[in-house]
């Protein structure tokens, strides 16, 4: 199935087709060791009301992944528009974030993870399963905190960054 569609349908002809459907930017944020990592991702899906649940893809290769599966915990900031450097910068395009966040603002949250400071909303999850799908892994938490902030969010579609209105 995998090489029929590889020969039918390139990577790219599928990666142009995706980039139409618009997603909201998101930092998912998990604990490694003595630090924090993070990525930006457009992935977050929610799935269930009771008990509540919501999925993430995370690329098996990213540190962020290892942290979420190693601490079995991650936590989400949905970013606003006026946060597309930190979209960048978690997502590897701008200036790297150290181990300690020092210079992302934020705060804690209840599961010692960071959230970021100023987001429409925040959630923190509890890993409660790992599927393996293609060059991702489906990461699906079960929410222990949902907050609300303020602010429109920042908004990914055709390859660019958008915002409502
Ligand atoms: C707009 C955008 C959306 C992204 N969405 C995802 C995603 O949903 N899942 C993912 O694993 N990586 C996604 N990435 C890529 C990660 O942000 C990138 O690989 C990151 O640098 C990984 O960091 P790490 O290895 O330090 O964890 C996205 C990148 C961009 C620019």
């Amino acid at each position: 199935m995998a090489a029929r569609l590889t020969v039918e349908l390139g990577q790219e002809d599928f990666r142009d087709v995706m980039a139409r459907v618009a997603a909201s930017l998101v930092v998912i944020s998990a604990r490694l060791g003595t630090g924090f990592r993070g990525l930006t991702a457009t992935s977050l899906v929610s799935i269930s009301a009771e008990p509540p649940l919501v999925l993430v893809g995370l690329e098996r290769v990213t540190v962020t992944r290892d942290g979420v599966v190693e601490g079995k915990a991650f936590n989400v900031s949905v970013l606003t528009r006026s946060q597309e450097f930190i979209a960048e910068r978690f997502a590897g395009r701008a200036p790297a974030v150290a181990a300690a966040w020092n210079d992302i603002p934020h705060h804690l949250g209840a599961n010692g993870i960071p959230l970021i400071d100023g987001c429409a909303a925040w959630l923190e999850c509890r890993l409660v399963h790992v599927y393996e799908a293609g060059d991702h892994d489906i990461c699906v938490g079960e929410v222990e905190n949902a907050v609300k902030g303020t602010g429109e969010p920042l908004i990914l579609w055709d390859r660019s960054f958008w915002t409502l209105r």
